[in-house]
């Protein structure tokens, strides 16, 4: 018994003095290496992802991007075609978003959504808007000049989405 304690002992404590054999060394090694590499490939792809997005950013004073699949939709229509794009309805939060998703719309000369219940901030209404004495106009659009109206949800708008690449 007592012998069979000290065996006992004596191999759990090789088993601590020594927890990785020669093999796992190596492996934890190569795994390391594996790491460093896709750790490389990780930063390398963020770069250029930044740099593409920088770029853009650059030229159009907008960190989202506004685009249109060019077909038009009332919208409920509007809304779920932008989330089945990964996108959402325009909701521009600064000068520089509204201007972007106003030259697309100047560009197709017809006005888009965006978003109904817009955040505490920036706005941009034309005069006397947002207007919904009638009680049609639940919804909101931007126009050419990139003014803000109430309008009517079932009423067909260019399909314009908002892509935001950064949070
Ligand atoms: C609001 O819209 C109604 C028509 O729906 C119009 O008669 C009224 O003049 C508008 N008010 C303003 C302040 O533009």
């Amino acid at each position: 018994m007592h012998q069979f304690l000290i065996l006992s002992f004596l191999l759990f404590g090789t088993s601590l003095a020594s927890p990785l054999s020669g093999n796992d060394n190596e492996e934890l090694k190569q795994l390391k290496e594996e790491m460093n590499e896709i750790k490389k490939q990780v930063d390398y792809v963020t770069h250029a992802f930044l740099t593409v997005h920088r770029a853009r950013s650059f030229s159009t004073g907008s960190e989202r991007l506004y685009t249109t699949n060019k077909q038009e939709g009332n919208f409920e229509k509007v809304s779920a075609t932008c989330i089945q794009a990964g996108g959402h309805i325009p909701s521009p939060k600064k000068e520089g978003e509204n201007k972007a998703l106003g030259e697309v719309v100047k560009r197709h000369n017809k006005p888009a959504f965006i978003a109904k219940h817009l955040a505490e901030g920036y706005t941009n209404w034309a005069a006397g808007e947002p207007n919904n004495t009638d009680g049609t106009k639940d919804c909101a659009e931007i126009d050419n000049e990139g003014k803000w109206h109430a309008a009517s949800c079932g009423q067909d708008h260019l399909v314009v989405c908002e892509f935001s690449f950064i949070p």
